[in-house]
């Protein structure tokens, strides 16, 4: 299969473009990559455009399976945000979860340029077999690893507190690997773009 090329849209002039949807064979922009991993519905997309402060990047629905190849956002020419399909949806049939097992395992196992791989969670669920599995394979192949808790706008201050000392808890996290986040109002967003930065040298 041949490789397929970068489109290179803007979204934000310079500052931020988009370089193309690819359900198969990804390719390597050069720069920096940070990807967003998670359950189908958890928010990855939604917490890609709060982080970019634009509502125009990566296409966020309240059907399930939205994000069905790995999109790749340039930023500031500087780091490449990958939104990754979400896995566990039972209505997305057996073949077409099997294709993006491939595809997310894929990027994640063999992608020389990425630096860090954002899991997001719903606190407000107990933890699950496959965000452990994929937690405890992103460790296994020293990916650094950061946890968004997402949505805590659903929950009371006390109820996100105790919830996120679960999920550090349930996969060995550090309290900087773990962070409270919110699309809808913006908890925890410069806390994740400080580990981003770090992540990707500067
Ligand atoms: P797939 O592409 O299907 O894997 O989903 P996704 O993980 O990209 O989720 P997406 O960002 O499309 O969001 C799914 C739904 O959750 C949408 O209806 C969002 O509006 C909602 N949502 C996402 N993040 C938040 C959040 O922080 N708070 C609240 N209240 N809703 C959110
Ligand atoms: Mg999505």
């Amino acid at each position: 299969m041949s490789t397929p090329t970068l489109t290179r849209k803007p979204i934000a002039g310079d500052r931020l473009v988009f370089l193309g949807s690819f359900p198969d064979t990804v390719p390597v922009p050069g720069l920096p990559e940070v990807a967003f991993a998670g359950r189908s519905n958890v928010g990855k997309s939604s917490a890609i455009n709060k982080l970019l402060g634009t509502n125009k990047a990566a296409r966020v629905s309240s059907t399930p399976g939205r994000t069905q190849a790995v999109n790749l956002f340039e930023v500031e020419k500087r780091l490449v945000l990958a939104d990754l399909p979400g896995y566990g949806f039972a209505k997305v049939p057996p073949e077409v979860q099997a294709r993006w097992k491939d595809l997310v395992e894929g990027y994640l196992v063999e992608r020389e340029p990425l630096r860090l791989a954002v899991v997001l969670l719903d606190p407000r669920r107990k933890p699950q077999d496959m965000d452990a599995t994929l937690i405890w394979g992103l460790r296994e192949a020293r990916i650094p690893l950061l946890v968004l808790a997402t949505k805590v706008d659903k929950l009371k201050r006390s109820k996100a507190a105790h919830q996120l000392k679960l999920l550090r808890k349930a996969y060995g996290l550090s309290v900087e690997e773990c962070l409270a986040f919110s699309s809808l109002d913006g908890t925890g967003v410069k806390q994740a773009w400080k580990i981003i930065d770090a992540a990707v040298g500067g």
